[in-house]
């Protein structure tokens, strides 16, 4: 049962408007961060009964959603709008930055609002991206962040029960499109368009776990459930300096993890298999090298998913044996290798 405390925030949650009723979620300036994120811890059922049917997705994505948050979050507190045009960037930047970091509040909100009564909604981790005060390194992830989240709305959707569920996800999904978008005009001055659709991934957990990578270990708080429920905990791959993440390119792939690599068997077939759009296609995979060739038929837009499997196509979640990995084509493969 919810403490006293967790009554509080409920009760605030009643209080403050929702989002799309409230400008807070778009026009807050400041570096303290906005409700509902200045609550960071989980919040306990209040009442009890069986779990909703999409609770367990819910709780899943607000997770993610805390990483997301943070992330905007961090840059807020350590930049200011000089770090931006102090190396050209566009003006409006900072300010862009903060205005993106109130809508993944937003988001918090609506996925906190999402998960029913009876099931715990997950609280904030630490977490650590490594861009330091380093504001290039930051809007680089940025894409990459954006991107990968607009892939694990294609494969949450795929999980969803509810249909109104469905129709959530596409319309957060497109909400993180048009952040991407925007990086890709204003920062990047690159194309805008990531060709005619996006790369949808049927695995949604295997991407929110390769989110961990900005978790750190043991911070998260008791009451959250494992992130992603369930969790593979597959070998994340990376790809060796001086290979290349672009189409036809021999790409080396190393493991981010070395007390958590893949198991092979000595003459048995491998695959990388690469997704892209709503194509894969799968290539042999040596391991004897590690490497590999990208296919050359996929274009160089977007972003195109790497995994090791057993099976040729990956036909199953369990025929994933490492991955994915994330090979980002715009605004170039710098992104990729972060
Ligand atoms: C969090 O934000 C809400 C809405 O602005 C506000 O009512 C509440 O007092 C804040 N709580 C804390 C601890 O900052
Ligand atoms: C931005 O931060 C830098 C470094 O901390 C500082 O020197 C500068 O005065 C700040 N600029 C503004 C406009 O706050
Ligand atoms: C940036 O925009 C602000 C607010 O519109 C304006 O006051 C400032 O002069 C602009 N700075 C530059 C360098 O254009
Ligand atoms: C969850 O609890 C809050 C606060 O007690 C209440 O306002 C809300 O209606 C409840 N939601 C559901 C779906 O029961
Ligand atoms: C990758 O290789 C290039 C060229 O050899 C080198 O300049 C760069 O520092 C290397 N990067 C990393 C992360 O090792
Ligand atoms: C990729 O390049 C490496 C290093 O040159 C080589 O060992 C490997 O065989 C190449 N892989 C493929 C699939 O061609
Ligand atoms: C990859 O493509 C094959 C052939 O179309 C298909 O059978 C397989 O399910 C696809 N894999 C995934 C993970 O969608």
């Amino acid at each position: 049962m919810a403490s006293p405390c967790e009554l509080a925030i409920l009760a605030i949650q009643i209080s403050v408007p929702y989002p799309a009723k409230a400008l807070s979620y778009d026009d807050y300036r400041g570096t303290a961060p906005p409700f509902p994120a200045n609550y960071t811890s989980p919040i306990l059922p209040s009442s009890s009964g069986p779990p909703g049917p999409d609770d367990n997705l819910f709780q899943n994505v607000l997770a993610a959603e805390w990483i997301i948050f943070n992330f905007y979050q961090q840059a807020v507190e350590v930049f200011n709008a000089s770090s931006f045009t102090a190396l050209g960037f566009p003006n409006g930047t900072y300010d862009r930055i903060q205005e993106i970091r109130d809508i993944e509040a937003g988001h918090l909100r609506i996925f906190q609002d999402s998960i029913s009564n009876t099931s715990v909604k997950p609280g904030s981790c630490a977490y650590e991206f490594g861009f330091g005060s380093d504001p290039t390194n930051f809007l680089a992830k940025q894409i990459f962040i954006e991107v990968s989240s607009m892939v694990f709305a294609t494969g949450l959707v795929q999980q969803a029960q509810a249909s109104i569920t469905k129709g959530a996800l596409v319309a957060i999904g497109e909400a993180e499109t048009r952040h991407a978008v925007w990086a890709l005009i204003d920062i990047w001055n690159a194309d805008p368009f990531g060709g005619p659709i996006e790369t949808s991934y049927p695995y949604a957990n295997q991407i929110l776990d390769a989110t961990n990578q900005f978790v750190v270990p043991g911070s998260c708080p008791a009451a959250n459930p494992i992130y992603p429920n369930p969790r593979q905990n597959l070998p994340q791959i990376f790809f060796a300096n001086g290979t290349s993440g672009a189409p036809g390119g021999n790409i080396t792939f190393t493991y981010t993890d070395p007390e958590n690599v893949p198991t092979f068997e000595e003459g048995r077939p491998y695959f990388a298999v690469f997704f892209h759009g709503l194509e894969n296609i799968s290539v042999p995979f040596d391991i004897t090298t590690d490497s590999t060739i990208i296919p050359s038929e996929f274009e160089e837009k977007g972003i195109i998913l790497a995994v090791i499997s057993d099976q040729e196509g990956a036909p199953t979640e369990d025929s994933v044996l490492a991955g994915p990995l994330f090979l980002m084509q715009q605004p170039g493969q710098l992104v990729g290798s972060l």
